[in-house]
């Protein structure tokens, strides 16, 4: 029989959840990368890890990665996820919330959560006794940023004085990298159409902790400009789920902003290309580029699962809740 890996006391997140990164430290975050390097390097030694623990999994949008990353992290730990499919009804519409999260935390011991309103994971978590993850809202994608970072860190070493190049839509991905980044004094310039910026509250908080860190926030309106030195060009899709039935005023407003072999080459030569999946092939990128050797976007989706096998550990195995 396999041995349970037990984390040491000191390895403790200073949340209960992860709503946003805004309530993490630098120190939680390290600690999330220490790990997701061992569960990556040995996954042998973890499979007991999450033994009787539970995960329901929520999801009022589709998902692939996010969905298949947490059940696979679940089990491969020996631990069990349960997928409630929220599409419809959304969470909140057949009972209330905090009755989900009173309900939930009788059987289970951790909740993970893709909504569309973002004060849907704060009312779970506030309701819950039980830790609670974002998976995704409208605003912030934080298990996301989280993996890229990681992946960044592997392809680069040291973050601190990083210089990342957002391109596309200022939305809940590109709201992820910024506080991130600037978290881990990286920095990182964001390059949307005028009207499509990052929202300015989320600019505000992301320039504060780069002001700590010592990393520089700059948003631009020219693509080119904005990805001038970047070590790793990042776009995302341009209508996120929810917007679909803009897609098409999107695609116009959004077309000089595709990331091209050209854009690249003005990125630099060895910068790579980054993309949290899924792509609109041909839209935000072209095919050359996501399929280039400079692209990096399947080191960042298979990252995905040992991040978030380091956060179930620090959370349901030694969490404060
Ligand atoms: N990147 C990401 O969250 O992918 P899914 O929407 O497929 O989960
Ligand atoms: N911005 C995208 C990210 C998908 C992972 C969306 O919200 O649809």
């Amino acid at each position: 029989m396999t041995p349970v890996l037990t984390l040491e006391k000191q390895e403790t997140l200073s949340v209960q959840d992860l709503l946003a990164e805004r309530d993490l430290t630098p120190r939680d975050i390290e600690l999330i990368f220490q790990l997701a390097e061992r569960v990556k390097a040995s996954p042998g030694s973890f499979v007991q890890a999450l033994a009787g623990k539970q995960l329901a999994l929520i999801f009022e949008k589709p998902s692939l990665r996010t969905r298949v990353t947490f059940e696979v992290g679940m089990t491969s730990m020996g631990g069990y996820a349960i997928y409630l499919d929220h599409t419809k009804p959304r969470l909140g519409e057949r009972e209330a919330i905090k009755d989900v999260a009173r309900n939930l935390e009788r059987w289970v011991h951790g909740i993970v959560a893709r909504t569309y309103s973002h004060t849907s994971v704060e009312e779970l978590a506030e309701h819950a006794s039980i830790p609670v993850i974002n998976a995704l809202t409208d605003l912030l994608h934080p298990c996301q940023a989280l993996a890229d970072f990681f992946t960044l860190s592997e392809k680069f070493g040291q973050l601190k004085g990083f210089r990342l190049a957002y391109v596309g839509d200022g939305n809940n991905v590109c709201h992820s990298l910024m506080v991130t980044a600037a978290k881990l004094g990286a920095s990182i310039h964001v390059a949307t159409p005028p009207g499509f910026e990052p929202k300015a509250e989320i600019v505000e908080e992301a320039k504060a902790f780069a002001r700590k860190s010592g990393s520089k926030i700059h948003l631009f309106n020219d693509p080119v400009e904005a990805v001038a030195g970047a070590q790793a060009v990042y776009t995302d899709v341009w209508a996120s789920m929810g917007q679909e039935y803009a897609a098409h005023l999107r695609a116009q407003v959004f077309a000089p902003y595709r990331v091209t072999e050209e854009l690249m080459e003005a990125a630099g030569p060895s910068a790579m290309f980054m993309h949290c999946l899924p792509a609109h092939r041909g839209q935000e990128a072209t095919d050359a580029v996501i399929d280039s050797p400079r692209s990096i976007v399947f080191d960042q989706a298979e990252n995905r699962l040992h991040v978030q096998k380091a956060l179930l550990l620090l959370l349901l195995q030694n969490g404060t809740a």
